[in-house]
Parts: C-alpha cells; sequence; structure tokens
C-alpha cells in the first residue's frame, strides 16, 4: 500500500509509520512539528524511520498541498491533532478547533475528490464520551464530551461521517482509550510519572487517583489501524480500540513505583477539570468487524514503557 500518515512525528503515528514500513509499504508523512512538547522528541522519532521508501514533509495540514500529497496514495491514516484533555480550556481552544476540526475538514475535502482511494482512517478518542452512560461503553452510546477537546474529536468524527454518507468517502474512525507505550507524550500520566521516578523529581496525581481508565496498548492500537485500513467495513464506521481493563491512577502509580524499586514523591491537588472519572470501552464491535482484540496487557505493557524510558531516549538536536 501507498499510505500517507498524518501526525507522523508523533507518539501513534511514529509507531504506526514504523510497523507500516517494516512490512514493506510506503509512507508519505506530514508533521507541523509543533512545540506542544519537545520538538527534539518528534525529531527523535522520524529518525526512526529512516527508509528510501519514507518520504517527510514538513508543514501543516491547513497549508499543504494536498492534491500532491494524496496523489497515488491509497490509504489515510489521519493522526495529526492537537492532544491533551486537561489544556483545552480558554483561548488555547482555538489550536483545537483549528488543528482537530479545520484540518480534518480540509484533508476531507481533498481525500473525497480521490477516487481510487481505500481508507481514511481517524483517530479518534474515548473523551467524546465523558462521564460514559454505562461501562463497557458501546459505540452507540450517546456522546457527552466533558471537556472541549472531545468536543473537536467529536466534531471531526462527525465530519468523517457526514463525508462518508454523502460522497461515500472511506472513512473509519476509530476510538483510542488512553494510549501507553514507548514514546508515549511526555504529558500523559504513565510516562509523567516513570520520569518522575528515575529523577526524584515530584509528580502531581489530580484528585484522589482512584479515576479509572482503560489503558490501550501502542502496538494494539497499531494493529487496529492496519485491520481498518485493510477489512471490509461499510465507511463513516466508528470502533472502540480499547485495552479492555479498568486501572485507577493510584493502581499504576503502585506498578511504577515497585517497577522503579523506590517510591514517587506525590503531590495531589483538585481534580483537573475536563478529567472524567472512569473511561471503559466495549471492543466487541471491533472484534467482530476488524478481528481485532488487544493483545498486551498492563503488566507487560507497562515493563515495556518502563525499559524503553528508563534506557533514555535521545532527545537529540
Ligand atoms: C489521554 C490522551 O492524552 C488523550 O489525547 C486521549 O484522547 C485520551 O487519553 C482518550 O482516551 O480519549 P487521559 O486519559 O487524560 O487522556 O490520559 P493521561 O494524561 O495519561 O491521564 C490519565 C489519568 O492520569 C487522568 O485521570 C489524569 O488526571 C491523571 N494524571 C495525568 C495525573 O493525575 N497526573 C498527571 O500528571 C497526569
Amino acid at each position: 500500500m501507498r499510505c500517507l500518515v498524518t501526525g507522523v512525528a508523533g507518539f501513534v503515528g511514529s509507531t504506526l509509520a514504523g510497523r507500516l514500513l517494516e512490512s514493506g509499504h510506503d509512507v508519505v508523512g506530514i508533521d507541523s512539528l509543533t512545540d506542544y512538547y519537545a520538538v527534539g522528541l518528534k525529531r527523535a522519532n522520524l529518525r526512526t524511520l529512516a527508509s528510501d521508501r519514507f518520504r517527510f514533509v514538513d508543514d501543516d495540514l491547513l497549508d499543504a498541498d494536498l492534491d500532491e500529497l494524496l496523489t497515488d496514495i491509497d490509504v489515510v491514516f489521519h493522526l495529526a491533532g492537537q492532544p491533551g484533555v486537561r489544556r483545552s480550556w480558554g483561548s488555547e481552544f482555538n489550536r483545537y478547533l483549528r488543528d482537530n476540526v479545520e484540518a480534518t475538514q480540509r484533508l476531507l475535502e481533498a481525500a473525497m475528490r480521490l477516487p481510487g482511494l481505500q481508507r481514511l482512517v481517524f483517530s479518534s478518542s474515548s473523551s467524546i464520551y465523558g462521564d460514559a452512560e454505562r461501562y463497557p461503553t458501546l459505540e452507540s452510546d450517546g456522546p457527552r464530551p466533558l471537556s472541549p477537546y472531545g468536543v473537536t474529536k467529536l466534531a471531526a468524527e462527525h465530519l468523517c461521517s457526514l463525508y462518508a454518507a454523502n460522497y461515500g468517502t472511506p472513512t473509519v474512525s476509530l476510538r483510542y482509550f488512553t494510549v501507553y507505550g514507548p514514546r508515549q507524550r511526555p504529558d500523559m500520566a504513565f510516562t509523567r510519572f516513570m520520569r518522575a521516578a528515575l529523577t526524584g523529581e515530584e509528580i502531581t496525581v489530580y484528585g484522589d487517583g482512584e479515576q479509572v481508565r482503560d489503558f490501550t496498548y501502542v502496538d494494539d492500537v497499531v494493529e487496529a489501524n492496519i485491520l481498518a485500513a485493510t477489512s471490509a467495513v461499510e465507511p463513516g464506521a466508528v470502533f472502540n480500540i480499547s485495552g479492555g481493563g479498568s486501572t485507577s491512577v493510584n493502581a499504576v502509580l503502585e506498578s511504577i513505583e515497585r517497577l522503579a524499586g523506590a517510591r514517587l514523591r506525590i503531590k495531589r491537588l483538585p481534580p483537573a477539570a475536563g478529567d472524567v472519572r472512569r473511561t471503559g470501552g466495549s471492543s466487541e464491535l471491533a472484534r467482530e468487524a476488524l478481528g481485532w482484540m488487544p493483545r498486551v496487557d498492563m503488566e507487560a505493557g507497562i515493563s515495556r514503557q518502563w525499559a524503553w524510558l528508563a534506557t533514555g531516549p535521545t532527545e537529540g538536536p
């Protein structure tokens, strides 16, 4: 396949691109290398992709020549966006609107003109559910985001479904549940806690730490993307991609203390606005339609992330 990966320098995007290259596919990757977190980490991710079947485009989806970028592309994996649930308030919201909603709309406009496109896989988020109606949450359960970030991911997902309904654009949206593993973003819980375990610095826990997440290992998310690209599913389909566990932040802290053989210095702050109490997705639909199921459990996954972080990812220039 000839693939376009948007957000190719990021945590999931670079892991997916690496897997596609290993499998013999051609990859064009675009990323605007925003400074939401250290650009050096993104450049380090990109360095892992060196291959004559990889082309990197340093550009923004709102500026790039998308018709040129999509020439001869079979599958688009759309992972670019402004992440981060807790920072999407106030004037920051403009960035979320621009990078999550406007960029997706512009990409869809170009994709709909591409007759040979097999699939556009959109990276959505469990945050579209907010505090969900029930657990495990089904794709058909009502979306009611609790953060401005979740609103933008839901809007982008709706755009994918409505381009599918109106123009037959072959979109599939995958709702990821808190992805972790090697290369995880530095603003996310596991990376923050593990770095603190290595350096002895204090960490911040929001609320009582009894909030629960259905953490999902990055390789499982990559596999879901590939299956979504290659399986026969209705345009506009939406799937939960969830690890299947229910783990509290306090339980994560205990695991990291065990791995590190050290106690963490914890500062407890009030709950963060936009943070839901619990996530837990049913992945039954993904199993039926895509043959996907999570394969890496928390114990194995967290050890792999620890091993990666402890060997010191280099930021480089
Ligand atoms: C994550 C991603 O950051 C989002 O981009 C993604 O869309 C979302 O998952 C999702 O599943 O939809 P989140 O669940 O907040 O969001 O992931 P983490 O940043 O790893 O936080 C997990 C939990 O740890 C949260 O309850 C958070 O409040 C807590 N936390 C995080 C802390 O207590 N302290 C920290 O320093 C960081």
